[in-house]
């Protein structure tokens, strides 16, 4: 496993559509390893390849909830439902804040890394998170969809 860089805002790649994988194989299997401890390193609740510069439907998931971390292959939201007013930050975007409205409930699909399609409903936390994922996949950035004026910089706690 390694830590990849995370590509932050200004990158170009961060704008580009993703493809989807047709083979699970190590490569994407080590992909999602190294998403999930550069993840971790953040302490993000997740992440999407294109933040480490490549450019497949490959996202990572933890909400440190005592659940496994969601590794998802191929994402797609199939159903939302209700709204929910949320405060959302991106490891791209380094002490950077918005509020936007998300979907409260949302259904997914995605294949888990054994190439076995899953069904994941969600809501809250989770709804926003798979949301914020699968946007990047499609080079959308939370800056898109926030309130206006409601961007906010918030200075990182003295260690
Ligand atoms: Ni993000």
């Amino acid at each position: 496993m390694a830590i990849r860089k995370i590509r932050e805002n200004g990158d170009e790649i961060l704008r580009k559509k993703s493809r989807e994988v047709e083979v699970i194989d190590d490569k994407i299997r080590e992909l999602l390893e190294d998403m999930l401890e550069t993840m971790h390193k953040y302490n993000g609740v997740g992440l999407a390849a294109p933040q480490v510069g490549i450019l497949r439907r490959v996202i990572v998931i933890d909400l440190y909830d005592g659940n496994e971390p969601l590794k998802l292959i191929n994402p797609k939201i199939i159903k939302t439902k209700g709204q929910q007013e949320v405060e959302e930050g991106c490891l791209s975007f380094p002490n950077q804040y918005a509020k936007m409205i998300r979907p409260e409930e949302i259904v997914a699909e995605a294949l888990n890394e054994k190439g076995e399609k899953i069904k994941i409903k969600a809501k809250g936390l989770l709804a926003q998170a798979i949301c914020h994922e699968v946007d990047h996949l499609d080079g959308i950035l939370f800056i898109d969809n926030m309130l206006p004026g409601t961007l906010e910089f918030v200075e990182p706690a003295q260690e």
